[in-house]
C-alpha cells in the first residue's frame, strides 16, 4: 500500500471509530444507535454518500488538540429514500457529546445550500450537547447559520428534525422551524433552559423528562409531532412520512398505487353520526374509511385532540385531512386546535398537498382561559391559513358547522372548491338550544311551563336550520351526499382539481396573525 492509501484508510478507519469504543458502548448502553448506524438504517441500502468525512475541527484551546476526530462529530451526505433522493445529517454524540463546531456547522450549513439546489428534503438527526463549550461564538454563528438555511429553505423542500438525545439551549430552534419533529420517548428532551437553570431561577423542581420528554412536547406543548419507542421506529417513520411528501414545493408528491377500489362504498358511514346530536363519534373511523386502504398518518395525535390531523392517500394521492374530533372537547376549536391546524394548512398548501377537511364542531371553545389566552388572534390563524391556501380543497360537513367555526373550517366562502354534507350537517350560527335562549329569552322568562316552550321553539329552529338544505339551497354546498359514498365522491372530486389553478395577490408575504 502506498502512503496516500495508507494515509486514506487511517482517516477513514479514525472517521469510522468516530469517540470510540467506550463511548460507543455507552450510547447503545443508553438505548441508542450511534449516527453512523442511524444513517445506514434511515436510507436505502448501499445508496448514502457521506460527504466531509475529512473535516476536522480547528480548535486548539481546553485539550481540543487532543480529540481531533475526522468528519467532526456529524455524519453528513445524501441518499436515497424509497428511490428518492434525501440529503441528512446525524450528530454523532460520541463525538464531543455531538457538540456544534463552527466546522461542523459548516457541514451541515453545505448540505442544506445543496439539498436546496437540488430541490430535496432535509431530514436532520439529533443528538448533540449543544453549542460546543470550546469554540464560544464560533459555534454560536453555525447555529445561527443553521437556522438561516432553515428559514430560508422552509416552504421550498420539506425539513424534518428527529431528536434522538439531548437537544437544549438555542439549538431547539432549528428543528423549531423545521416542518416536522419526531420525538424518541425515553431518550430525548428538547428545552432551552435545563432542570438546573430553572431552579436557580425559578425554584421549580423538574426532571428532564417532564420539562422536555417526548411526551411533554407531543401531548402538552406540541412542540413536536410524532413520539416514538425507539431509534428504529424513528427512521422508519421518517420514511414514512417522507413517501406522502413531495421532494419540493415545485413538484407533486408520489403516486402510491393501491388496488384499493375508489367507488368502495362503506355502509357503517350511515351510521356513523348518532341519533342523538351531542353524542359523539370517532372522526378517525371516517377517515380511515375513505383512506386508500385505510391508512392515515396521523400527525400531532396527541396534541390538541380536538382537532385531527395527518396525511392519507386518495386514489394513489396525497391529501391532507383536518377533522373536527367529536370525542374531544366535543369538537370545539380552542388555541392549540387552532395553531395545530393552522401550521397543517400551510405546509400541505405550500407543498402542493390538496386539502380535505370533515367538519363538525359546534363552535370556538368558550371560557375566560381560552379569551385571555387569545383565542382570537389564535383562531384567526387557521381562519389565514385556509383562506390563503390555493391547493385543491374539499369539505365535507357530517354534523355540526355552528357560527364562526363555519366560515373557518374550509367554507365556500373562502375559495374551497366544493363543499358536502350529509344529510345530518346542521348548519347555523349556533346550536337550537343556544339560539331559543336568545331569541326567546322574554318568552321563556313569562312562560309557566318554560322547559316545554325551550323544546317546542328548539325544534323549530331545528327543523328550519338544522339541516343542510337552506346552505345547499344557495350553493354554499355543491351537494348533500350519502355517508356510505363518501370515499367514491372525494376521490371524484380531488380527481377534478388535479389541474387547479389560483394564485394571491402579489405581495411580499401575508401578515397571518402570529
Ligand atoms: C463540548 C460537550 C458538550 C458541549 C457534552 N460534551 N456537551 N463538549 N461542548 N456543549 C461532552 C462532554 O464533555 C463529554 O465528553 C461528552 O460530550 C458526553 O457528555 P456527558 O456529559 O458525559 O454525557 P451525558 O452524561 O449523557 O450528558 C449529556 C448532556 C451534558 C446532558 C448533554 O453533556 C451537558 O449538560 N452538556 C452541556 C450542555 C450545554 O449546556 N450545552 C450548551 C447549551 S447552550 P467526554 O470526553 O467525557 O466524552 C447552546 C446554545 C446554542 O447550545 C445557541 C444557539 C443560538
Amino acid at each position: 500500500m502506498d502512503t496516500g492509501n495508507r494515509n486514506l484508510a487511517d482517516i477513514e478507519r479514525r472517521a469510522d471509530e468516530a469517540g470510540g469504543e467506550a463511548r460507543r458502548a455507552k450510547q447503545h448502553a443508553a438505548g441508542k444507535l450511534t449516527a453512523r448506524e442511524r444513517i445506514d438504517l434511515f436510507f436505502d441500502p448501499e445508496t448514502f454518500q457521506e460527504i466531509d468525512r475529512y473535516v476536522t475541527h480547528r480548535c486548539r484551546d481546553f485539550g481540543m488538540a487532543d480529540q481531533v476526530v475526522p468528519g467532526d462529530g456529524v455524519v453528513a451526505g445524501f441518499g436515497r429514500v424509497s428511490g428518492r433522493l434525501v440529503f441528512a445529517f446525524a450528530q454523532d454524540f460520541t463525538v464531543v457529546g455531538g457538540s456544534l463546531s463552527e466546522t461542523n456547522a459548516a457541514k451541515i450549513v453545505k448540505l442544506m445550500d445543496q439539498a436546496v439546489k437540488m430541490g430535496s428534503p432535509i431530514v436532520g438527526l439529533n443528538d448533540s450537547g449543544g453549542a460546543r463549550i470550546q469554540e464560544g461564538v464560533l459555534s454560536l454563528g453555525g447555529y445561527a447559520d443553521i437556522f438561516l438555511r432553515n428559514t430560508l429553505a422552509s416552504g421550498v423542500v420539506p425539513q424534518l428534525s428527529a431528536i434522538m438525545g439531548p437537544c437544549a439551549g438555542g439549538a431547539v430552534y432549528s428543528p423549531a422551524i423545521t416542518d416536522f419533529t419526531v420525538m424518541v420517548d425515553g431518550t430525548s428532551y428538547m428545552f432551552v433552559t435545563g432542570p438546573d437553570v430553572i431552579q436557580t431561577v425559578t425554584h421549580e423542581t423538574v426532571t428532564k423528562e417532564s420539562l422536555g420528554g417526548a411526551t411533554t412536547h407531543n401531548a402538552k406543548s406540541g412542540v413536536a409531532h410524532f413520539a416514538v419507542a425507539d431509534d428504529h421506529e424513528c427512521l422508519s417513520l421518517l420514511r414514512d412520512l417522507l413517501s406522502f411528501l413531495p421532494s419540493n414545493n415545485l413538484d407533486d408528491p408520489p403516486v402510491v398505487a393501491s388496488s384499493d377500489p375508489p367507488d368502495r362504498e362503506d355502509i357503517a358511514l350511515d351510521r356513523l353520526v348518532p341519533e342523538a346530536p351531542n353524542q359523539p363519534y370517532n372522526i378517525v373511523e371516517l377517515i380511515n374509511s375513505v383512506a386508500d386502504d385505510g391508512i392515515f398518518l396521523e400527525v400531532h395525535q396527541q396534541f390538541a385532540k380536538n382537532l385531527v390531523v395527518g396525511f392519507v392517500r386518495l386514489g394513489g394521492h396525497t391529501v391532507g385531512v383536518v377533522a373536527n374530533q367529536p370525542t374531544h372537547l366535543a369538537g370545539t376549536l380552542d388555541i392549540d386546535a387552532s395553531v395545530k391546524g393552522a401550521r397543517f394548512v400551510r405546509f400541505c398548501d405550500a407543498f402542493n398537498i390538496p386539502l380535505l377537511t370533515f367538519e363538525d364542531v359546534p363552535g370556538f371553545l368558550p371560557g375566560t382561559q381560552q379569551e385571555h389566552g387569545g383565542i382570537i388572534r389564535h383562531g384567526a390563524k387557521l381562519l389565514f391559513a385556509f383562506a390563503e391556501a390555493t391547493v385543491p380543497k374539499v369539505t365535507v360537513i357530517t354534523r355540526k358547522a355552528y357560527g364562526g367555526a363555519y366560515c373557518v373550517m374550509a367554507s365556500k366562502h373562502i375559495r374551497t372548491d366544493l363543499n358536502y354534507a350529509w344529510p345530518t350537517a346542521e348548519i347555523a350560527v349556533m346550536g337550537p338550544e343556544g339560539a331559543v335562549n336568545v331569541l326567546y329569552k322574554r318568552e321563556l322568562e313569562a312562560a309557566k311551563d318554560p322547559e316545554t316552550l325551550r323544546a317546542q321553539k328548539a325544534a323549530e329552529f331545528r327543523e328550519k336550520f338544522a339541516n343542510p338544505y337552506t346552505a345547499a339551497a344557495r350553493g354554499y354546498l355543491d351537494a348533500v351526499i350519502q355517508p356510505r359514498r363518501t370515499r367514491q365522491i372525494l376521490v371524484t372530486a380531488f380527481e377534478s382539481l388535479t389541474s387547479k389553478r389560483d394564485k394571491n395577490p402579489p405581495k411580499k408575504h401575508g401578515n397571518i396573525p402570529l
